[in-house]
């Protein structure tokens, strides 16, 4: 532990951070900063190493390369990469949520948050049975964890549940809980695995208005969400991670109309990019598109923290190593060729925008439904009852590949649950998921997610 009051600004600086696991690079030399007290957001296409980031922030991976310093208020710093995995909560002050819900199901609500200050009650009973005889020290902090306890519950609008189990609670108010169990442990930085998924509006509401004021306390947050409404409402910063490599950082806004991140974030084919920008409509970035790179995102001033060139490997120069990835797989950077071919050619008025029914048109002549839907055995022309199960439930599921799914005639978990393995070679294909339906375990989430469903047919709606 050494004082650096010079880094002080930002509770968290990632430096040349890279995670291997075998041949396949899941973090890339990746580094950003989070500035103290605001609302950090990583976002990306599924697979692009957001929770592998946060597992390396939070001591459950080792990373292969790189450095992430933690600067505490107190001017203290660590070096989080060094620091056993079980110290970085108590020491750090780092909290963090998981992808999959992980309560004590059986638990009530307020039995959750104290068993999340298991070790300060520890700490007050001297490691021995002496709380069991309400030795002073013990009653004051337990009393003290109650208090904190009912002041997150209050905040997560869960008071007046405090004593039901927590597996009765829905959907939402189960991930509030686990906020505000992370909060109990009072945490400097707040890690948050896409505490939106699978919420309704007005759940994602109250989770915003939760993380508003978590930030008000002066806690940092980063947070890892594919919901544009919860990241683009609260994030005061955002970096964008495709295939482990960071493509864009900046502020919400220079980061929403960054062409690279709409074709990465939205996994766009390099022809659907205009098309998509359309339906986005954001007029700006369809001219920038007609005319040539935009000086503040194009690859001409920021290349450096941006992906590389398309090509059919991802190179890592230092290791001279090679990790195949699928053909023009980097949507940043088939938009980064793009770029640049359109500024080599000598620029000319700009061309007439596309209406956007137009564009619209033109994506449903060129997408011939039976041939998108070809190789899936069990898809479906509806979803049944005229309501899609919440497919981003599963883990490797984001907006983008649900709603591909979607197009391919798949919308209920039970339908995932019973693919067999040429439906997976199917759906793979067009997602362009090598391996990941197997190694994510798709069809065992399908499978307790359709069991769920069939037993509380109305508790929850999907995110829509
Ligand atoms: N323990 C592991 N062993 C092998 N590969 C892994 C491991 N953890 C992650 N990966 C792989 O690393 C890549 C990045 O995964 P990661 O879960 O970090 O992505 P993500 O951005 O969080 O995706 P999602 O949005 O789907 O949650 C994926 O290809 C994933 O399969
Ligand atoms: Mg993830």
């Amino acid at each position: 532990m050494n004082a650096t009051p010079s880094s002080n600004d930002f509770i968290l600086q990632v430096e040349h951070l890279s995670m291997k696991f075998g041949g396949l690079v899941a973090i890339g030399d990746l580094s950003f900063q989070a500035r103290r007290g605001e609302i950090t957001a990583l976002i990306g296409p599924n697979g692009a190493g957001k929770t592998t980031v946060f597992n390396c922030i939070t001591g459950f991976y080792k990373p292969t390369e790189g450095m992430i310093t933690l600067n505490k208020r107190d001017g203290s710093t660590y070096l989080l990469e060094r620091l056993p995995n079980h110290e970085i909560p108590a020491r750090a002050n780092v909290a963090r949520t998981f992808q999959n819900i992980r309560l004590f199901s059986g638990m009530t609500l307020l039995e959750n948050l104290l068993v999340a200050q298991h070790n300060k009650l520890m700490k007050a009973s001297g490691y021995t049975f002496l709380g069991l005889f309400g030795f002073p020290s013990y009653r004051q902090a337990s009393a003290e964890s109650i208090e904190l306890a009912r002041h997150w519950l209050d905040k997560a609008g869960l008071v007046d549940r405090a004593d039901d189990p927590a597996g009765d609670l829905p959907y939402g108010a189960q991930r509030r809980l686990e906020i505000a169990r992370a909060m109990c442990t009072g945490p400097e930085l707040l890690c948050l695995d896409e505490p939106a998924a699978g919420l309704n509006p007005k759940e994602s509401a109250a989770l915003n208005e939760l993380l508003m004021g978590i930030k008000s306390t002066g806690t940092s947050i980063l947070l890892i969400e594919h919901d544009m409404s919860v990241v683009m409402q609260i994030s005061d910063h955002v970096v964008v991670l495709e295939y482990g490599r960071k493509i864009s950082d900046g502020n919400p806004q220079s980061v929403r109309t960054d062409p690279r991140v709409i074709a990465a974030y939205l996994g766009v084919d390099d022809e659907e990019v205009q098309e998509v920008l359309t339906e986005v409509g954001d007029e700006d970035v369809i001219e920038q598109l007609d005319t040539g790179p935009d000086p503040a995102h194009g690859p001409g001033n920021s290349a450096s923290m941006m992906a590389g060139p398309v090509s059919d490997s991802v190179e890592h120069a230092n290791e001279g190593e090679r990790v195949t990835v699928s053909k023009g797989a980097s949507k940043a950077a088939q938009v980064d060729a793009r770029s640049a071919s359109i500024a080599s050619k000598p620029i000319v008025a700009p061309a007439a925008k596309k209406p956007a029914a137009k564009a619209r048109s033109t994506k449903a002549a060129a997408k011939a439904p039976a041939a998108k839907t070809a190789g899936i055995s069990n898809r479906l022309d509806a979803p049944r009852g005229g309501k899609a199960d919440s497919l981003i439930r599963i883990k490797g599921i984001g907006p983008v590949n649900e709603r591909k799914l979607n197009e391919h005639g798949i919308f209920h978990f039970d339908q995932i649950a019973a693919w067999k393995k040429a439906d997976i070679e199917a759906a793979e294909a067009y997602l362009a998921f090598d391996g990941r339906i197997e190694r994510e375990d798709w069809i065992g989430q399908a499978k307790a997610l359709a069991k769920e469903a069939a037993a509380k047919p109305a508790t929850r709606g999907g995110r829509k």
